[in-house]
């Protein structure tokens, strides 16, 4: 007879056996395919161990510097910017379309969970749409010019405790947008529209995302902010300052970085 604990013991070292069989195939696997996919073993390679290494490597602590780096998308929310002309609403409406740039990241560490991030990035580049549902000047769908801006962003970060290569961390900054190049495209230039100013916008942010560790220096990144960037454009039409729009750019930002641990 076989005891129920002899049959248990040879149940759970079948188990571990059959574990170190499949690691050891796994990595023979990457071994023998690592120089034809060198990339995906690489990326595989540090996944694998972020797996194995222990979680406290991955710990953030005082004085650490993260840089990021990677895609950085703004999609602007603008369906609510009415144009005035002449102090009366011309029921004509603008959209602002997305943009996407090298965005850049400093994150600096005050203690585990306390950091404070600042958001760089290349100019963004929008195309201003205008919306003209009741043909008051037959523009509807016209592109009425060109916007670039800016959008420096300072945060405090709170990262949560997880003992994991996984660090998710919620942030509330505040952001500084400046607009340049503002200019109107051919079209509206025809109908006399010129002289296109945008403010700078000063505002909230606030933003969730996570870090996942790979190793002690390297880390993936994703984050989903809020901004909220509100301006005001005034143009003139004929020669005269008499147009005016003001535009809630208010856009999600979503960013997906590589990050380098100092
Ligand atoms: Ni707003």
């Amino acid at each position: 007879m076989v005891s129920y604990e002899a049959c248990a013991r040879s149940i759970t070292l079948f188990w571990r056996k059959r574990k170190i069989t499949l690691l050891s195939e796994f990595n023979i696997f990457y071994l023998t395919k690592g120089n034809i996919l060198m990339k995906t073993s690489v990326i595989n390679g540090l996944i694998l161990s972020a797996l194995t290494l222990s979680p406290l490597v991955f710990a953030n602590q005082a004085g650490d510097f993260i840089i990021r780096g990677g895609a950085t998308m703004i999609d602007p929310d603008s369906d609510k910017s009415n144009i005035v002309l002449a102090g009366t609403d011309s029921s004509m409406t603008l959209t602002v379309d997305d943009n996407t740039q090298l965005g850049l990241n400093f994150v600096y560490f005050y203690d585990s969970n306390w950091a404070v991030e600042l958001l760089a990035a290349t100019p963004y580049s929008h195309d201003v749409t205008i919306q003209d549902k009741n043909a008051v000047l037959g523009v509807d769908g016209a592109n009425l010019g060109e916007v670039s801006h800016l959008p420096p962003t300072l945060s405090a970060l709170y990262y949560f405790d997880t003992n994991t290569a996984f660090k998710p961390y919620i942030g509330l900054g505040i952001n500084y947008t400046i607009f340049f190049d503002e200019e109107f495209s051919a079209a509206p230039k025809s109908l006399g529209l010129s002289n296109l100013e945008l403010d700078s916008s000063f505002g909230l942010s606030a933003q969730i995302g996570a870090d996942f560790h790979l190793d002690e220096q390297w880390s993936l990144n994703a984050s989903i902010r809020y901004i909220d960037i509100d301006t005001e454009a005034t143009f003139e039409v004929g020669g005269a300052s008499v147009g005016k729009a003001s535009i809630d750019v208010d856009p999600m930002v979503y960013s997906l970085m590589l990050g380098y641990k100092f």
